[in-house]
């Protein structure tokens, strides 16, 4: 077989032989693939096959938070490999690697958190979630509650359970192409002070976003809803935090309607937001928490659901829980998240976080004498901001503006990778490991791509 060795024979080979996702196929079958074709990346430095190199402002899909390419990582994922490379005896049991990481992780959640559902994405793992949710109420009797809600602005995952919780503008959730909508996903308001989609101002707003939830729920039927799924920060959105109330409201509505709470913490999960998990910054208890990304910094395939006892008990009866896949909780996945795990507590990488992006936001927060950069959001590493054409009025440049076009340019050229959210947001979510130096390095690249773009 030929070799592929130059950057333009990769491009093509990737043209010809990939379906390329989240972008219309007429243009990937035209013009194949925009962007950079990455072959090497360590610690927080990727390099293009074209020799390129980059600085991860966004850890990928906020998901490298160790820095790519460990050696530590490899080496458990060898060691686990050659002790023992698959699943348990029968299709469900259990293997010593992912029994000593469920016991582990059970230190490192929220107590009362502590049994884990394994599987291999942040999608799957909400899928398995809303079917504990609704077996949960089955089982104690209740089967008319199987409905999930969610927010506008939420995503969860695109497999075909998630994407229907998903609420992005856009294409999700998708408009007839997937043929009809499943049943029993209902949308309620999202939480989004700066383009409040009540036009209130906070404080003063009376928490409308919040009551919207009590009011789905009525509108629905208490007798019918299953679930409350949410992420605790926006992610995909490009970090929008909710003001202090508005996370003991929900949990206030949640009980009083007798609903399961759902966290989504695929992305806020494992010290991105300065504490292990984002709920924590509240002190919120949720019924259900859903885990993946930083389980292994994305070096493997792994999410989990995390229940209570009490959904436990709930769930206990004759009837089978069936949800399973073949390899989820794979044992070499599970070494290397124990290893994760030690990582963070040898290099204490929770804190980094917290330290480190105090730094962020206040570098972030200068830019804002910029009459275009608005509303910056940081906890952590996890910082979101406005790109503003016009900020009295918070009208947002559109994607494809000449002056965002000129900016993204610029950002590449200079080699920073960041995350452009629909609206105008941008996501600036470094890995976990990163130093003051290299948030320095990033903000300076991004206050030089302002300049290049006028924006500054
Ligand atoms: C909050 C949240 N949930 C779910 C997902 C989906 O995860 P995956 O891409 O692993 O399916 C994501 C991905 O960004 C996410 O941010």
């Amino acid at each position: 077989m030929d070799k592929i060795s130059t950057a333009g024979n990769w491009a093509s080979e990737a043209k010809e032989h990939l379906l390329a996702s989240g972008t219309s196929l007429e243009s990937f079958a035209q013009a194949g693939f925009q962007g950079d074709i990455i072959e090497e990346a360590h610690g927080l430095i990727l390099r293009a096959v074209d020799g390129k190199e980059y600085i991860a402002g966004a850890s990928g899909a906020v998901n490298v938070n160790w820095g790519y390419s460990r050696r530590d990582l490899a080496e458990a994922a060898m060691e686990q490999m050659l002790k023992m490379s698959n699943g348990g005896l029968t299709p469900g049991a259990p293997s010593t690697a992912i029994i000593e990481y469920a016991s582990k992780l059970a230190q490192f959640t929220p107590e009362g958190l502590g049994r884990f559902l394994f599987m291999h994405s942040g999608g799957e793992a909400n899928d398995a979630s809303y079917k504990i949710a609704r077996f949960y109420w089955w089982n104690k009797g209740e089967k008319g509650k199987y409905k999930i809600i969610s927010r506008d602005l939420a995503y969860h995952g695109l497999s075909i359970g998630s994407m229907y919780a998903t609420r992005m503008m856009g294409a999700v959730p998708p408009s007839g192409e997937f043929g009809p909508p499943i049943p029993g996903y209902c949308r309620t308001s999202a939480v989004y002070c700066y383009r409040c989609p009540f036009d209130k101002t906070y404080p003063g707003c009376g928490m409308e976003c919040a009551e919207a939830l009590a009011e789905t729920i009525q509108q629905e039927g208490p007798e019918t809803v299953a679930a409350f799924v949410a992420e605790p920060i926006y992610g995909v959105a490009g970090t929008i935090i909710p003001p202090e109330e508005y996370w003991p409201r929900i949990r206030e509505i949640c009980n009083q309607y007798n609903i399961l709470l759902i966290l989504d913490e695929v992305m806020t999960g494992f010290g991105r937001t300065g504490k292990n998990f984002a709920c924590e910054h509240w002190d919120l208890k949720p019924d259900m928490l859903i885990m993946s990304k930083g389980m292994t910094g994305a070096a493997l395939p792994l999410s989990a659901v995390a229940i209570t006892e009490e959904v436990f008990e709930g769930m206990r009866g004759e009837q089978r829980f069936s949800h399973f896949a073949s390899t989820g909780g794979h044992p070499v996945c599970c070494a290397v998240a124990t290893k994760v795990l030690e990582i963070i507590e040898k290099e204490k990488l929770v804190e980094n976080s917290a330290k480190v992006g105090r730094h962020l936001a206040e570098r972030l927060n200068k830019l804002t004498k910029s009459p275009h950069i608005d509303n910056v959001q940081c906890l952590g590493l996890f910082a979101g901001l406005e790109i503003a054409k016009d900020k009295p009025s918070k009208t947002p440049y559109a994607p494809e503006s000449e002056e965002i076009k000129k900016f993204n340019a610029a950002v590449h050229d200079r080699g920073l990778i960041v995350r452009a959210s629909p609206k105008g947001r941008l996501q600036i979510a470094p890995p976990l490991i990163a130093t003051i130096e290299d948030i320095d390095r990033i903000v300076d690249i991004l206050e030089l791509a302002l300049k290049d773009s006028n924006l500054d």
